[in-house]
Parts: C-alpha cells; structure tokens; sequence
C-alpha cells in the first residue's frame, strides 16, 4: 500500500501536481463532510494513518500549522510529536542532513517549518521519509491547499478566478501564484515598488496559462477581482522596519478597497493578523472575510497533504 516513503516530499505545490490538487481539495471536501458533528480528537472511520508518527519540526513560532498538522494526524488515525529548534539539539547546530537521517529512523514523515528554503531541501534530500513544508521564507504550499478549498466551498470556481493580493510580496504570495499557474486561475498583485514577489513565481504563473498583473496600485487591483488577499507586512524573521510600514500603508484591506471589488469578493488572510495594519477592523469582521473557514480548512487539507504524502491519494 503507498509507494516507497521518501518519494513524495511536499515542499511546493508544483511537487504534487494540479491532478493531484484538484484530488486534495476533493478529498478534503468529502472528509470534512463526512465528521461535521463528531468531536474533533476523533479518527475518521478508516483511521488510514493508524500507527504512523509524524514529527512537527519548527524553527520558527506557529499556531494554525502546529495544531492542524496535531489534529489532521489524530483524524487520520496517526500521532505526532513536536521538535523545536529551541529546545532540540537543532538549536545547537546539529546539522539538518544528520536530523534528517535521524528523524527518518524513528517517525514516518516530518514536517518542517523554517526560514531558508534549502534547509527544507537539504532535509528532504536525507531524509529517507516523506518530507512536508510547513512554510519558509520562500514559500507555504499547506496554505494555499486550504485557501483554495475555502475558495471553492464558498462556489467559486478556480479557473479564470480573479485573486488580488495587497502588501508584501511574500512567501504565501509565492504559493499563491505557484497555485495560479497550476490550477489556471488569474492574480493581481498589488506591492509598493521594491517589495514585488519573486520573478520566479511570476513566470512559473504565466508559464502555467495564469495572467498576473503586476501594480502598485492597490485600487486597480481591487477592481473587479473575485478574492482579496493580504498578509503581516512583517513576516517572521524579517526587520521590522518603519520604512517598510510607511510603503505598505496604501495597501490595506479596507472598506473603500472592498468596494471596488465584485460584489460577492471574499477575503482571505493567512493568519495571524494585525487589524488596523495589513487589514481594517471593519473588513476584517465583515461577512466577506471567510478567515476562520480558512484557518479550520489547514486540517482538512492538510490531511490530503498528508495522504498523499504517504502514497495513500492521487
Ligand atoms: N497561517 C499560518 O501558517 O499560521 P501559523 O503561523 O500560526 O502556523
Ligand atoms: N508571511 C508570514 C506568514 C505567516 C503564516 C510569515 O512568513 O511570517
């Protein structure tokens, strides 16, 4: 049953495939609807990860990502176990290749959160276990299954969707715009002249068949776009920098934006979020902001994630 652990590293979207996102976000539908009045601790009635472990590995703080991954491994029938760096010998300068070798020998895939991307692919490379990007500076595939999935439970089709994105071109822009390429929907991207999202991502998107506009007109973003996307101007690691702030202040998410959008827009933030900063008080707790659904949906996508990753969907 599955292939071979250590075949399926999630570290970007692109490592699955849009058959294979299309296949997650399905998945998750039908487990989601299978278990809505059951406690949240309980197993799904196949339980198809009974016995594995899954260690959660961080080098930087998390809420949703820890106790998603917790519970999307209990609802499959699995356990986890928690490392942070602070408290581990990765702390302490233990190489990521010798962690890896070592996780592999004790649990049966491992979910690293950290800043550089090519410690995340340093530890897939020794791993000899499925390995899971649980976001870094580059980018946070996890997310944007569960964005999607909210996207698509709230009736909206994916392909020629309008997504526009306000403030820092950051990592979960990245996936974003990875998805955009995969999946066929189209991304206005709204960022202060020198805060633009990697050239990479962009190309990967147009590349797919995805129109990406680039502005750093926040208004004509918003016009007519389907979902309204913003994150922390400061993600983790970065300065926190007054400069920074001061370009990123036409970009907030608020009511005069929301406006110009169409008239059924959702918004979608990532979390954690400053209201008052990235987003208005307001929009924040308006009906369009879907931002709970989201932040629950890290379970259910998560747990395809995880099925997959275990040669066990797609
Ligand atoms: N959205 C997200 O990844 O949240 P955490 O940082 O709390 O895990
Ligand atoms: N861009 C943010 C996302 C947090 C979930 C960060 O990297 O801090």
């Amino acid at each position: 049953m599955g292939l071979p652990a250590g075949e399926r590293h999630f570290l970007d979207l692109g490592d699955a495939g849009a058959d294979v996102i299309a296949a997650m976000i399905a998945d998750a539908i039908d487990r989601k609807a299978a278990r809505t009045v059951w406690p949240k601790g309980q197993a799904d009635a196949d339980a198809p990860l009974a016995g594995r472990v899954l260690a959660l590995v961080f080098e930087k703080n998390s809420t949703r990502t820890r106790v998603s991954f917790d519970i999307a491994m209990r609802q499959l029938g699995g356990t986890v176990l928690i490392l942070e760096a602070g408290s581990s010998q990765l702390g302490r300068g233990e190489t990521i290749a010798d962690t890896a070798r070592v996780l592999s020998r004790m649990v049966d895939a491992i979910m690293l959160r950290t800043d550089d991307h090519a410690k995340i692919e340093e530890m897939a490379r020794y791993a000899s276990v499925p390995v899971i990007n649980g976001l870094t500076d580059r980018s946070h595939p996890c997310q944007i299954v569960a964005d999607l999935l909210t996207v698509i439970e709230h009736n909206k089709a994916l392909p020629g969707l309008e997504i526009a994105w306000f403030g820092d071109g950051n990592n979960v822009l990245h996936s974003i715009l990875e998805a955009a390429g995969l999946m066929r929907f189209n991304v206005r991207v709204a960022t202060p002249k020198g805060y633009e999202p990697d050239r990479e991502f962009v190309e990967m998107a147009r590349a797919g068949g995805a129109q990406v506009m680039l502005t750093d007109d926040a208004q004509e973003a918003a016009r007519g776009a389907d979902v309204l996307v913003t994150d922390t101007w400061i993600s983790m690691g970065q300065a926190d920098a007054e400069e920074k702030r001061v370009a990123m202040a036409p970009y907030q998410v608020n009511g005069a934006l929301m406006e110009l959008a169409n008239k059924d827009a959702l918004f979608l933030h990532c979390l954690p979020a400053h209201v008052g900063e990235e987003v208005s008080h307001d929009v924040f707790e308006s009906e369009k902001s879907v931002v709970f659904d989201e932040a629950e949906n890290r379970i259910h996508a998560q747990k395809s994630v995880l099925l997959w990753s275990f040669g066990l969907l797609g």
